[in-house]
């Protein structure tokens, strides 16, 4: 195979005498593991949505060779994918190259990216529900937890590795439209008309995405998220009733995992109340929600994940630091927060602007730096 999985070149330690020396020194825990716990952290974490992906040449090189499912099917490439941005970027976390839909394609759902996921036969019925399997990962998507484990067995730094699914009604926003789309207007009218066969899916869902994460802790992913990329749809209202109810029933099994546990909400912001108490770590945001209002609703309990606009990686350098400045500043002192993107980078990104965005959030965040500020407090 061409692909290699090899150690990345990493950043040494900074040596430098100054007071979170001994905070660095006695942490044994990575950064992002105890921003998601509400921990105080040497440096702000940083990692992007969707960072493995179609804005790094190496990955485009790579792809024009390979197919997207060959890429997530095959262990070795799969790892080498997940590392491609770790080698160019400090980031504090890495993220499964996979796709949300990659496990149903295991429950037997025959589907293609075109580059978006087109379902072949869209569920329209109750005997289409009844008929979907069980996932039994390890026989199902056992390239997923081997990926994990040779990602685990290559991170650089002690990177530590999320694991992902795809939230239940995000699911179902595919399964029943068939195709990305703008208004999802066949999921969302299933919901109302046959609101019985909607939960029973919903519920079957759930259950496969519980079962597929925690099959990921146990191969070694260190986080967990759950991506609702499309909780944006949903009056409050419906968003318990259908999607946030499968979350819970999702969420409550991996407790035991005892790794931090992440809801993503995009195009959340009338939805912050009906999640602060959802029992996650970590509440993931889009940009259209500032931090500070978003932490106040949430409370104490949770940290939150977010959330620059992706379209602010165009900006002119300065002008790309003050507003991840605004991200930081909104967020505040109080412990508990991953810097993000407030969703997936766009492929026409220049990676330099990554690499200028990774620098200034840990630079300006460093205990001791010549910055403003820190991890824990300005
Ligand atoms: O770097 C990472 O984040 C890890 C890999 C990852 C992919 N998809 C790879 C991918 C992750 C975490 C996802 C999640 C995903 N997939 C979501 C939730 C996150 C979000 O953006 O809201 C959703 C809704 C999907 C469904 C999906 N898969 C879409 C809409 C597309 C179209 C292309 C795109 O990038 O938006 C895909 C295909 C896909 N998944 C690609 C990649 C890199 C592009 C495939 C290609 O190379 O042609």
């Amino acid at each position: 195979m061409a692909a290699r999985v090899s150690a990345p070149r990493g950043r040494g330690p900074r040596l430098r005498a100054d007071p979170g020396a001994g905070l660095r020194e006695r942490q044994a825990e990575p950064a992002f593991l105890a921003a998601c716990r509400r921990q105080p952290v040497p440096h702000r974490p940083i990692w992007i949505m969707r960072q493995a992906g179609r804005y790094l040449p190496e990955y485009r090189a790579l792809r024009a060779k390979v197919d997207f499912e060959a890429l997530t099917r095959t262990p070795e490439l799969a790892a080498e994918v997940t590392l491609q941005p770790l080698r160019r970027f400090p980031l504090d976390a890495a993220i499964l190259f996979s796709d949300i839909m990659t496990p149903l394609q295991g429950m037997g759902v025959e589907l293609a990216f075109e580059p978006g996921p087109v379902v072949r036969e869209p569920i329209r019925t109750i005997a289409q529900i009844e008929a979907l399997p069980e996932l039994v990962p390890a026989r199902d998507v056992p390239f997923v937890l081997e990926s994990i484990r040779l990602v685990r067995a290559h991170a650089p730094r002690g990177v530590p590795l999320i694991g992902f699914a795809g939230a239940p009604f995000t699911l179902v926003c595919y399964l029943v439209c068939g195709r990305p789309s703008k208004e999802f207007a066949a999921a969302r009218r299933f919901l109302y008309a046959e609101p019985a066969a909607a939960q029973s899916l919903l519920g079957r869902l759930a259950d496969a995405m519980a079962e597929y994460l925690a099959a990921q802790a146990a191969a070694g992913a260190q986080a967990l998220m759950l991506f609702e990329s499309w909780a944006g749809l949903l009056a409050p209202r419906e968003f318990q009733r259908f999607a946030l109810r499968a979350v819970r029933r999702t969420m409550a099994g991996l407790r035991s995992t005892g790794v931090p546990l992440i809801y993503y909400v995009n195009q959340g912001s009338a939805l912050m109340q009906s999640v602060a108490d959802l029992d996650v770590d970590v509440i993931g945001v889009d940009w259209r929600s500032p931090l500070g209002a978003v932490r106040r609703v949430l409370g104490a309990g949770k940290a939150v994940q977010g959330n620059l606009d992706p379209a602010a990686l165009f900006a002119p350098p300065e002008e790309l630091r003050r507003q991840a400045a605004l991200v930081l500043d909104e967020a505040g002192p109080t412990p508990g927060h991953v810097f993000n993107l407030g969703h997936g980078i766009w492929p026409e990104t220049d990676p330099d602007a990554v690499a200028r965005l990774v620098d200034y959030v840990h630079e300006r965040t460093s205990l001791g730096s010549a910055g403003r500020g820190s991890g824990a407090a300005p």
